[in-house]
């Protein structure tokens, strides 16, 4: 009897409960000592790690004294939990200082995702960490490896998160620069001697000794790479060392190997990389910056052969990567992501509706903005989820946003100042069920030869990537080349330099849901827009999500 009770509680889903406290530390992941937002006094924050249909428990007390915050499940669907995805303004009131609020959700998909602060530009102050869930009991990957070991990518500044800010919403508008440093398990190298006007910057202090990835020779590690940038894109490689990419953003991934993988802003992937170059020294795991002209020095960990010893420098020069500017190198990568063949669903034959979104760089009143078919994204006072299930009118703009551009006219090439576009909070509402074909367009910024790679995320759903390609989106031919037979799903996807990006999703998840630029600073500057399905079917709400706005 107590044998029969323990094995059925054993392959029973779990609780897993944790309780952090998020305060401001003084940090120096990369020598130079600032203010970090912590989780229990690190950053990054703690693994959560599950299994598959464990629900997963957090009670999240805000110790900051003077500032609100709100945590977002990253690749997290919140089936039946719209309220916990932890998007202040979208899905709940911020949590105030004092105050605990407590998410709890289903992680209903094995694999790789991430947690992030959602409100303001708090992510770049330390906020994050990552989720791992695991198979049930008895189920395996479609790949082996001998263990599994993380790496969570990010950039990062010295100014804080309030100064650029500031800079972004003033006239004169002042951007937030390239990054100081690259952290690599929040682990990073600032030269100290550059270190002008003050500020502690100690190369010794150990907590900006590199991270070491520590492998015997002749096994296979499972590597699970997310980046939680604010916004570079990233191009990561092992030196000497071929790697299969297997995964991508909780997907099993028809296998493909690369010399370096490239990985944006809230993706996460993993990739294979087996010990079997020359065990007599270590090699460099190097993250270089692309897609943006780099300022930034290379990031590094070691690449460790046991038993060499794990602090010894490789005896080469680091790795620079491939050139920053190589749009069809990660074009390549983009289309080379498939499903994997016994994990393939693929998507409906056709959308009930096409949603083209023209990516655009504005001036508003003064202020540079980014927008989306010339609507610059606002977050209203009263969340979304709350002002839509409660039916509270005049809390955001009831006119739909716009399903469209002047697609047949507008120069994705051209220069212009984009006088044309206005700010506004309004919204997508989509029938219930639905399948939904979203284009992203990308066009020249406010500089001339140039045009940006913005890494779109979609919160509550995955949505299956069916096309990429080079140019302006012609809705009667472009169609005809989409991959509708293995298209990998997704939560996260690149949309290139002049290029487009089309998703397909089923709007099946009752919620209001963000779809944005992940680029904290794009999505500050109103690169966003918001997604309604269903909320008639939402269940009731919590309070403790209530209590800002009109709410
Ligand atoms: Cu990881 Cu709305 O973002
Ligand atoms: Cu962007």
């Amino acid at each position: 009897m107590l044998l029969l009770i323990f094995f059925s509680s054993s392959i029973e889903a779990k609780t897993r409960y944790h309780k952090w406290e998020i305060t401001y530390q003084l940090k120096s992941p990369d020598c130079f000592q600032k203010l970090a937002i912590t989780i229990n006094g690190s950053t990054p924050g703690p693994t959560i790690d599950a299994q598959q249909g464990d629900t997963v428990v957090v009670a999240v007390k805000n110790g900051l004294f003077t500032e609100n915050i709100a945590i977002h499940w990253h690749g997290i669907r919140q089936l039946g939990t719209p309220w916990s995805d932890g998007t202040e303004g979208v899905t709940q009131c911020p949590i105030i200082p004092g105050e605990t609020f407590i998410y709890s959700f289903v992680v209903d998909r094995p694999g790789t995702y991430i947690y992030h602060a959602h409100y303001g530009m708090q992510r770049s102050a330390g906020l994050y960490g990552l989720i791992r869930v695991a198979l049930p009991q008895g189920e395996v990957e479609p790949f082996k490896y001998d263990s599994d070991q993380s790496l969570i990518l990010n950039d990062w500044w010295h100014k804080s998160a309030f100064e650029q800010s500031v800079g972004l919403s003033s006239i004169p508008f002042a951007w937030v620069n390239e990054p100081d440093s690259i952290l690599i398990n929040g682990r990073g190298r600032f030269n100290c001697s550059l270190v002008q006007g003050g500020g502690t910057c100690n190369s010794t202090n150990p907590d900006c000794a590199p991270y070491v990835i520590t492998a015997v020779p002749g096994r296979t590690y499972r590597l699970r790479i997310a980046s939680i940038t604010s916004l570079s894109a990233f191009n990561f490689q092992i030196e000497g060392h071929n790697m299969t990419v297997v995964e991508a953003d909780g997907h099993f991934v028809k296998p493909f190997v690369v010399e370096s993988l490239y990985i944006y802003s809230g993706e996460t992937y993993s990739v294979l990389v087996k010990a079997d170059q020359d065990p007599s020294r270590n090699y460099w795991a190097a993250v270089n910056v692309v897609s943006r002209q780099p300022k930034t020095p290379t990031g590094f960990a070691i690449f460790n052969y046991y038993p060499n010893h794990p602090k010894k420098n490789p005896p080469t020069v680091l790795p620079i990567g491939p050139h920053w500017n190589d749009t069809t190198g990660r074009l390549n990568q983009d289309m080379s992501v498939k499903a994997h063949p016994n994990y393939n669903h693929p998507p409906p034959k056709t959308a009930d509706r096409l949603i083209l979104l023209l990516n655009t760089q504005n001036k508003i009143g003064g202020h540079t903005r980014w927008a989306v078919n010339q609507v610059s994204f606002t977050l209203p006072h009263t969340p979304y989820l709350i002002a839509l299930k409660d039916r509270l009118r005049n809390v955001f703009n009831q006119k739909p946003a716009p399903d469209t551009y002047d697609y047949k006219t507008y120069d994705i090439y051209q220069n212009t100042s984009n006088q044309n576009a206005t700010y506004s909070n309004s919204i997508y509402r989509l029938k219930f069920n639905s399948t939904v074909d979203v284009v992203l367009q990308n066009a020249n910024t406010m500089t001339s030869n140039n045009s940006e790679t913005h890494p779109w995320h979609l919160h509550g759903h995955d949505f299956w990537v069916v096309g990429h390609g080079v140019g302006k989106f012609d809705p009667e031919k472009d169609p005809n080349g989409y991959n509708l037979v293995d298209p990998i799903e997704k939560n996260t996807v690149a949309v290139q330099p002049y290029g487009w990006t089309t998703i397909r999703f089923r709007a099946d998840n009752p919620g209001a849901w963000a779809f944005h630029c992940h680029i904290e600073s794009h999505f500050f500057m109103g690169m966003g827009v918001v997604f309604e399905e269903g909320v008639d079917k939402v269940g009731k709400l919590p309070k403790n999500i209530k209590g800002c706005g009109a709410s």
